[in-house]
């Protein structure tokens, strides 16, 4: 196997390593620091997911750490994408080029899933499919497929997960362009309601997270 860039001996149960001197650089995006961990435990717990988790495994491994197979729903069609304040996003809310964390609007037994929001131009998009782009907007799960880190952090316009530097690309479906992982962050299916706000039209099309190949 490939080796790929490890932090040195510190890991939280996210199943991803990191040392005190990458981890601003980990979770820039302070609500999804904050709620990375209630994330987690969410999908371990709630919405039909089952957490298959080895948080024992030695750390010093770039194998899945944390498994888990998703089979509820985080969003369904209607659901709002809030910002981290909870306010609904708004059409004009990001120019081409710019990205955001983005969440499902709070309810029962749905309290957070940290969502990637893009927007370019629709022509930049390769490998469009309908009903995921609207008004140049794509979303995606912030949860790595690899070993559940935030991915976070950009290169260009690529997606970049912290922990071991997988690359997906945004405009073609979040695909794996470098890295570990082993497929695509889910996309959100999503478009404009008529009051001007981005919601989603269903669930993330894949399982959110390490596992699901
Ligand atoms: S957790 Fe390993 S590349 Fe994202």
């Amino acid at each position: 196997m490939m080796d790929y860039p490890k932090p040195d001996d510190e890991t939280e149960d996210c199943g991803c390593s990191e040392t005190p001197a990458t981890r601003q650089s980990l979770y820039s995006d302070a609500r999804a620091e904050l709620r990375r961990r209630d994330f987690a435990k969410f999908l371990a717990t709630v919405g039909g997911l089952t957490a298959v988790a080895s948080l024992t495994a030695p750390l010093a491994s770039t194998t899945q750490v944390f498994e888990r197979s998703y089979e509820g729903p985080i969003y369904s069609d209607g659901v709002t994408l809030v910002d981290g304040e909870g306010e609904p996003i708004q059409e004009g809310r990001l120019s081409e080029g710019e990205h955001m964390t983005v969440f499902p609007e709070p309810r029962p037994g749905i309290e957070d899933a940290p969502t990637l929001l893009v927007r370019y131009s629709e022509s930049a998009y390769s490998n469009v499919k309908e009903g995921f782009t609207v008004s140049g907007y794509a979303a995606f799960s912030k949860v790595c497929t690899h070993a559940g880190c935030m991915v976070g952090n950009r290169d260009g316009d690529l997606l970049v997960c912290p922990c071991h530097f997988g690359k997906f690309d945004p405009l073609s479906g979040a695909s794996v362009e470098g890295g570990p992982p082993g497929r695509a962050l889910p996309q959100l299916p999503i478009t404009i309601s008529s009051d001007g706000t981005l919601i989603a039209t269903g669930d993330f099309e894949g399982p959110v997270g390490p596992g699901g190949e």
